[in-house]
């Protein structure tokens, strides 16, 4: 049966939502915030679970050889039309993140915007790490970026609505379930009269539990911090960002 996370037409039908040209351009103060934070040394960048690539060419106009990676075709058209636009060229590999593996050719490592926790089996999200560590090189860097769990419990409503750019609306439905360890979400998406519901789901780390697993995938000096800014991960943190050396 096919997850959730392989249905192209949901990242097509989320698109203007999860990806309106704000957050688009929000990237390269992002990607400044994130180079000074994790200070790492070298060019070579990999991008897991890149999306529409709005970091990858953020990082590649800056002069990193990066490896945007993404299961999506249809995002890394996304992508691959944004590098062309800003005339920088990186590479594009479509991949499922649990099958990735370039033995240590990266300087640095990031997988942003809640691109973790995605599968029913933490094995795979332990696959994951371990993939990221043997793909890092010595000294490399590693960031993880998610909605924490903490931040989560303050902010829960059962039900959202946001308007899209395009005039679409999204009614999002949230359910946490199995002891806070998953949160299960139902977007419908009311476009032209015409509803479309898709569901997902995907775990809750919070940042003791991230960490832990951060470091029983060999990462060393694993730090959790509360924005870009390496501000603590507090109580009104906004979002959990996981900060390792390899
Ligand atoms: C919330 S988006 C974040 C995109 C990007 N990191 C950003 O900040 O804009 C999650 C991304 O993970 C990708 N993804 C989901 N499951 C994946 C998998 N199993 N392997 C690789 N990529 C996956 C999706 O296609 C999507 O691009």
């Amino acid at each position: 049966m096919m997850e959730w996370f392989e249905d192209e037409s949901f990242w097509e039908c989320i698109f203007p939502f999860a990806f309106p040209p704000e957050r688009i351009e929000a990237a390269g103060g992002e990607v400044d915030r994130l180079l000074a934070m994790t200070g790492f040394e070298g060019r070579d960048v990999l991008d897991l679970c890149c999306g529409p690539g709005r970091h990858s060419v953020e990082l590649a106009r800056r002069g990193y050889r990066v490896t945007g990676v993404d299961r999506s075709s249809f995002l890394l058209g996304k992508a691959q039309s944004l590098a062309a636009a800003e005339k920088v060229a990186l590479e594009w590999v479509r991949c499922d993140m649990r099958e990735f593996v370039r033995p240590a050719a990266y300087d640095l490592a990031i997988n942003m915007f809640t691109s973790f926790g995605y599968f029913d089996d933490p094995a795979d999200d332990l696959r994951v790490l371990d993939n990221l560590h043997r793909s890092i090189r010595d000294g490399g860097r590693l960031v993880i970026d998610v909605v924490g769990k903490e931040q989560l419990a303050r902010i829960f409503q059962p039900t959202t609505t946001v308007e899209a750019a395009d005039g679409g609306l999204l009614v999002q439905r949230h359910e946490i379930a199995d002891d806070w360890s998953r949160v299960r979400n139902e977007w419908i998406v009311i476009r032209n009269e015409r509803a479309t519901s898709f569901r997902f789901h995907h775990t809750l780390y919070s940042a003791r539990e991230l960490k832990d697993r951060v470091i029983d995938a060999g990462f060393r000096d694993v730090q959790a911090f509360g924005d870009l800014d390496g501000h603590a991960y507090g109580p009104g943190s906004e979002r959990l960002i996981v900060v390792a050396v390899r």
